[in-house]
This record gives structure tokens, sequence and C-alpha cells, in this order.
């Protein structure tokens, strides 16, 4: 066990796949409770068919991030467990990657609802359930698109550099609550998301560029982020941590 989370109550969105799925798992291996929460209920259903190795465990819990009462709700069942929640990771997010001319109003407004909207919500669960004695901590997923400019990535940059403007806010708000916000953006991770999204070709050309000359791997992302939810981080706060391999570095 890398870092000590027993005794937390983690929710993580967009749990389902990709990285929110694999620090679902990593979290609960360090001890903690996390609730699993997703739009996709078969997503959810895999993730607990896994055999569990974990000291902690995983509760699964359906909810669309855009809708406020139900995140609220998913967040409520979560802390009567413990009483409280000690972390929020806002990872869910809708990745359309489309030239500005070819953004529609639903993919517009499908990528700001979950991208945004959601992380807000997720912000609110967090200050409602959390324990001002034991303060608490919120991670937002941001990615070097917030940083760069990549064509074709459009309205989700603008998503992503959202996330990087709320941490920065949200340290200055709820730090003295004793709340820790921070940031992780990771570099290109072949998860099913962003493979839906990406050719081999593409790929192949941008693990070229990046300096460390590999793509991301989902468990990179994890040990950054449980680093960032565990106490070893305490006086972190407002953070941006690229795990990039040095790509926003290297410009
Ligand atoms: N994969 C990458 O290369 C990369 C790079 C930079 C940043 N990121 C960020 O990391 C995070 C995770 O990315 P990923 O690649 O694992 O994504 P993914 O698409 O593989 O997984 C996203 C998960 O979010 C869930 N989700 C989508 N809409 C939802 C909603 N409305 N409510 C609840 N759950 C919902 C999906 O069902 C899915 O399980 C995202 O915030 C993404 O922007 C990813």
């Amino acid at each position: 066990m890398e870092f000590d989370l027993r005794d937390k109550t983690i929710l993580i969105t967009g749990a389902g796949r990709g990285i929110g799925r694999a620090l679902a798992i990593g979290a609960a291996a360090c001890g903690a409770t996390v609730g699993a929460l997703d739009v996709d209920p078969s997503l959810l259903q895999e993730l607990m068919s896994q055999p569990s190795g974990e000291s902690g465990r995983i509760v699964p819990l359906i909810a669309d991030v855009t809708d406020r009462s139900a995140v609220m709700a998913a967040a409520a069942k979560l802390a009567g467990g413990s009483g409280r929640l000690d972390a929020v990771v806002n990872n869910a997010a809708v990745i359309y990657y489309q030239p500005i001319n070819e953004v529609t109003e639903a993919t517009l407004d499908r990528m700001l609802a979950v991208g945004i909207k959601g992380a807000v919500w997720g912000v609110q669960a967090l200050i409602a359930h959390m324990d001002p004695s034991r303060g608490a901590v919120l991670i937002n997923m941001s990615s070097p698109v917030a940083e760069r400019g990549f064509r074709g990535t459009g309205v989700y940059a603008m998503t992503k550099a959202a996330m990087g403007s709320l941490t920065r806010t949200m340290a200055a708000e709820l730090g003295p609550k004793g709340i820790r916000a921070n940031a992780l953006a990771p570099g290109s991770v072949p998860t099913p998301g962003a493979i839906a999204m990406t050719t081999p070709e593409e790929y192949q050309r941008r693990a070229a560029t990046i300096p460390l000359r590999r793509l991301g791997q989902e468990q990179d992302c994890t040990n950054a982020l449980l680093f960032l939810l565990s106490d070893a981080s305490s006086f972190v706060n407002g953070a941006i941590l690229h795990v990039d391999g040095g790509s926003v570095a290297a410009g």
C-alpha cells in the first residue's frame, strides 16, 4: 500500500471505466470506501464483478452528474455509511474532438453540462457532507489541452480550462474551510473514451513528441491521484499536477 486511505470516504464521478475506474480500484486497495458514480449502470456492474482484492470497498452509485439532485442523493447515500465525505474527484467528462465549425448544439451542451455543471454539483456535494474537523479534498480533472492549442479539441479544451479556474478559485474560497482543491492534468492516456476519438497513427505520433517517449497509463494517473487524496499532500492546495511525460513543459 503506497498511500494510506483507510478511514476515508471518497466519491469518484465517471468511475465506470478509464481513469476513474482505475482510481476507484486503486483507492479501495489503499483502504478507502469509494463511491463509484457513473451514468452507465452496465459499466458499474462490470466493475463490481471484478474479484475484489482490496482492503476498502467500492459502492456503485448510478447518477448523471448533470442532475444536481441525483448527485446530492448519491453523495448522501455514500456519506451515510461513515457520516461524512472526505473527498470528491470530479472525473466524469464527455470527450468529443470536433473542429469548431462541426460543433453542434447537442455536443456543446453535453460537454458543458457534464464537464462544468457536473463539477459544480460535485463541489457542493463535498461541502454538504464534509466534516470540518477533518478537512476534505477536492480534485478536478483537467488536461494539457487547457494550456496548449490542440487543433480539433474546441469545446472540450474550454471545459478543461474551466477545471483549472475552478481549482484555483476553490483553493482560495474553500482552503479556510479545510478543503484542499487540486487538479490533475493527464497527458494522452488511451482509455475507452479517448481511444474512440483517436486513431492508432495519431497515438503513435503523439508518443513520439512526448519527452518521455510514451503515452500515459491509467496507473500513472492513479498514482498521482492517490498522492493528492492522501495526507501526504496536506499542504498542496491550488496545484495543477501535470502527469503528461513533460508535454506541457516542452511546449
Ligand atoms: N484519457 C485521456 O487521455 C485524458 C487526458 C486528459 C484528461 N482526461 C480527463 O480524465 C477524465 C477521465 O477520462 P477518461 O479518458 O477515463 O474518460 P472515459 O470516457 O473513458 O470515461 C469517462 C466516464 O465518465 C462517465 N460519464 C460520462 N458522462 C457522465 C455523466 N453525465 N454522469 C456520470 N458519469 C458520466 C462515462 O460513463 C465513463 O465511465 C476526464 O475528465 C477527461 O477529460 C483524460
